[in-house]
């Protein structure tokens, strides 16, 4: 019984005898063989001149996603040879055109409005972690004014008074964290700089209460609302699977628990102290004469604490397993800053930062092959022509930008997949920006930015979407790296110059976990 005795064909008929999950199974493995054999026949006989080469695959729906996934600046470089700087590939059953070097970057990032639009592709993945009516739930027009909030709120003033806030952080962190004790040990880098990161972003941008909170509640509720970025909610954002139930509970007793701060606040019952983004946005009005609404500073300053944790904490991780694998440099950043602050290393403040260029070399030149964003995607409005060629892009298509690839590419930079902060010091960054003829400056309605049309170097994005959060950043990295090379001496366990690979299944790219390094304590012998 259950097993059948004639099959006529694929989809033929099969024996009345045959047990139904049999019938099931081989129906599935015929569908499954004629719509891969269809598939293949379809991309050898109907390629279309006007629109780019598609990725040779297999499977239908599944596409080229898989080998993407796993290392997309291989995928990158492979498909790049092959087809040239313009390509669709199928990311789980939507036509992605990727399109590279400085060309490409400038082509979807400076994508005008009516032709490119990030909020349908990243609302489903975000919305359900931010929250309602901020970010990309709302109409293109309201984010710029939500980033000119922001971006108006890190004044100079309030980002030196983080300086001091970060450093308190990270002295209390070293003093107190398990993995700190005694003279010399181990820890695992990811893990910790993550721990690190959350405090002093927390304390500084996030305000007092939101640090004190993260000692309990927030630190659960924090995570719960993370897992809203795992991989598999690519695709099924809003089923309501066990992680997506804790996600929206999370974000309702996160945004609960803002608006509580942002409702003693009002009341006068908390009395006004630092310069936190909370107290700014209390005082923010959008053009119409309206106040920003509790929910949405909640929402914005989730959205905040999730795009800077994820990218500053892969970041200084990467940065640690860098030097690790350079530990002359650690001592090379600390000569920097006895020559310049004195030896007897006084307080660091935000003034001081500008003065150490190797620290941000470090930073600058960790961004180049460590870049937390490797994919920044936006869906075609409006069928779009690539200069140069015959292609249009047509609107069924997702656009996909790697700047990341322009920024290890030899034509741009020498040894491109060697580390080494040095090639900064010949004012690289004033070259590139230099070369960069058509540099204009526009203005998206939160502030004057560089277009970046032709710079090989766009960690931050270009574009309307561009970063707000690049001089935060800077300042948080920088404050943090000068209390470790001030603390700790750091190297690879075996001494070799070996590094981890990264980890590439969520949406920011981060070194795999665990790396482990060595630190020892300097007993301030400095
Ligand atoms: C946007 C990178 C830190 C807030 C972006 C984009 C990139 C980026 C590439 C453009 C995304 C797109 O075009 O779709 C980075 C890197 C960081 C960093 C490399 C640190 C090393 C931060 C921090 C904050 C922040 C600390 C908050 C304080 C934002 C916001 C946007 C953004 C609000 C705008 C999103 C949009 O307009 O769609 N970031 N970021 N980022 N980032 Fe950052």
């Amino acid at each position: 019984m259950g097993l059948f005795t004639t099959v006529a064909g694929p989809l033929g008929a099969f024996t009345a005898n045959t047990s139904t999950p049999v019938l099931i199974t081989a129906y599935v493995a015929s569908f499954i063989v004629v719509s891969i054999v269809l598939n293949v026949l379809k991309q050898l006989l109907f390629k279309n001149p006007n629109e780019p080469p598609i990725v040779f695959h297999w499977v239908p729906v599944i596409g080229s996603t898989i080998s993407y996934g796993m290392d997309p600046y291989k995928f990158f470089f492979t498909n790049r040879e092959k087809y040239g700087n313009v390509f669709t590939f199928i990311l789980l059953g939507k036509k992605t055109t990727v399109c590279l070097d400085t060309k490409g970057n400038n082509f979807i990032l400076n994508g005008k409005i009516k032709d490119v639009n990030a909020e349908e592709i990243y609302s489903p993945l975000c919305t359900p972690v931010f929250g309602k009516d901020v970010v990309y739930d709302c109409p293109n027009s309201k984010l710029m004014e939500q980033k000119r909030f922001v971006k108006f709120g890190l004044t100079q003033d309030a980002l030196r008074s983080y300086v001091r806030l970060i450093t308190q952080e990270c002295e209390d962190f070293v003093k107190r964290h398990k993995d700190f004790k005694g003279q010399k040990g181990t820890f695992n880098v990811p893990k910790v700089m993550a721990e690190l990161t959350i405090y002093t972003a927390s304390r500084s941008l996030q305000g007092e209460e939101v640090r004190n909170k993260f000692n309990s509640s927030f630190a659960d509720l924090y995570h719960d609302l993370d897992m809203g970025f795992s991989p598999i909610n690519f695709m099924l954002p809003w089923v309501p699977l066990p992680h997506n139930r804790k996600r929206d509970a999370a974000r309702n007793t996160m945004i609960q628990l803002y608006s509580e701060i942002v409702q003693k606040r009002r009341s006068g019952e908390a009395g006004k102290t630092g310069h936190d983004m909370i107290w700014h946005l209390m005082d923010c009005k959008y053009k119409d004469g309206t106040q920003v609404p509790d929910h949405e500073i909640a929402g914005i300053m989730i959205a905040l604490l999730m795009a800077g944790q994820h990218s500053s904490s892969s970041t200084i991780s990467w940065i640690m397993l860098r030097l690790a694998t350079k530990p002359q440099l650690v001592e090379e950043l600390l000569q920097e800053q006895k020559a310049v602050l004195g030896a007897d290393l006084p307080e660091i403040t935000y003034d001081d930062l500008s003065k150490l260029p190797l620290h941000a070399q470090v930073v600058r030149e960790t961004l180049r092959m460590h870049a937390p964003i490797h994919s920044i995607l936006r869906q075609v409005k409006q069928p779009m022509h690539v200069e140069g060629t015959p292609y249009v892009i047509p609107t069924s298509h997702s656009l996909l930008s790697s700047p990341g690839v322009s920024a290890i590419m030899p034509e741009y930079f020498h040894n491109p997949n060697v580390w080494d902060p040095h090639r900064w010091d010949s004012n690289l960054a004033e070259k590139l920006e230099a070369g960069d003829e058509d540099e204009e400056k526009i203005d998206y309605g939160w502030g004057t930015v560089s277009k970046g049309t032709n710079s090989p170097y766009l960690p931050f994005g270009a574009g309307r979407h561009r970063c707000i959060g690049e001089q935060f950043a800077y300042m948080q990295l920088q404050t943090i790296l000068v209390a470790f090379v001030r603390e700790f001496k750091i190297r690879n366990v075996d001494g070799s110059d070996r590094i981890v690979g990264t980890d590439y299944s969520s949406l920011f790219s981060r070194p795999l976990n665990p790396a482990v390094v060595e630190w020892e304590r300097r007993n301030k012998e400095l």
